[in-house]
């Protein structure tokens, strides 16, 4: 084991251990033993197997489908954790669930993306590491130290060396365009926005109008998270309407609902790339996605969080 690390473990629930697995190749250490299961009454039981006194605990858990038992995994671990007195412990949550859910636009809704901060604080966790916040603002619910990291560099460098002509980034919504200027810097592609609505709480949203110049170029149109794909298909839709020869897209979370996928498959994107902050199981995944690991990514932000090394020189 590198005698640097020997201090840092790893763990994971039912979310994600494949990206687990991959952080830890990357760190070159073995992730930290434990058992995460659910009784015949349907409670969760974790067990560490391991010594993990005043060890700086990593514990990697997207709060992806089945969101509510993910959750509740990453909070029974942490809870485990700090009750076998661990050091420091850090929720890596890759995919932060309940995102969508960030203030109050309606009345008498919840603000859910702060109940789980509060939840995951009251849990144990000292620190949150996560990717792509739907909003980056949710930051701020939390009363520790938060590291977000970005794909934007590595969803940018997939297309950058593509070399594709005429391109137009195009971003899904008004909400995603900051983020969507971000990568038309990073391929010196001009950009476009869509304005989207969703007219209540059913999924469905409506494509209104693209706003830009897109006739005759390749679109590569951005979202955080592809969901049902009704955005980023209508998107599609819209883009052809206004005449572009090519719609590639690229988003970071695929959260993707039951039909999503199928919806994905048929839609008249040529490439559809994604990151594994969200497990693709065989069944989801077709001929139209691409899938870039998070994991080197990770992998360096864990290392630099236990080296109290910089985190935000990670994207100079
Ligand atoms: C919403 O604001 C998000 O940025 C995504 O646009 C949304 O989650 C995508 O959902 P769907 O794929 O169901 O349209």
């Amino acid at each position: 084991m590198n005698p640097i690390l020997d201090e840092l473990k790893v763990f994971t629930g039912n979310g994600h251990p494949e990206l687990a697995k991959s952080v830890c190749e990357y760190l070159d250490i073995p992730l930290g033993q434990a058992e995460v299961f659910k009784f015949a009454n349907d409670n969760t039981f974790v067990r560490i197997h391991e010594n993990i006194r005043q060890r700086d605990v990593f514990i990697v858990q997207p709060t992806c489908f089945p969101v509510n038992d993910n959750l509740m995994e990453l909070l029974i671990m942490i809870d485990a954790c700090k009750r076998a007195s661990a050091g420091r412990i850090t929720a890596v949550v890759p995919y932060y669930g309940y995102g969508r859910t960030d203030k109050k636009d309606q009345p008498r809704v919840p603000i859910t993306a702060r109940l789980v901060a509060d939840l995951l604080t009251a849990a144990g966790a000292d620190r949150l590491l996560t990717v792509d916040l739907h909003a980056g603002q949710i930051q701020g619910f939390f009363n520790i130290p938060v590291d977000e990291l970005t794909t934007l560099p590595l969803l940018g460098d997939y297309f950058a060396a593509k070399e594709i002509q005429d391109l137009v980034v195009v971003a899904v919504d008004i909400g995603i365009s900051k983020k969507a200027r971000d990568i038309a810097e990073h391929l010196g592609a001009p950009l476009a926005i869509i304005e989207k609505r969703r007219m209540n709480n059913n999924d469905v949203s409506e494509t209104m109008n693209v706003i830009g110049e897109v006739e005759g170029k390749t679109s590569l149109v951005f979202d955080d998270e592809i969901v049902t794909g009704g955005s980023i298909v209508n998107a599609a839709k819209a883009l052809y309407e206004q005449g572009v020869k090519d719609v590639f897209c690229c988003v970071t979370h695929p959260v993707l609902s039951k039909d999503g996928s199928e919806i994905m498959a048929k839609s008249k994107f040529s490439e559809v790339v994604v990151t594994d902050t969200i497990p693709m199981p065989p069944e989801k995944r077709n001929g139209k996605f691409t899938i870039l690991s998070v994991a080197p990514l990770l992998g360096e932000a864990i290392y630099r969080i236990h080296k109290g090394q910089s985190v935000g020189d990670l994207f100079k």
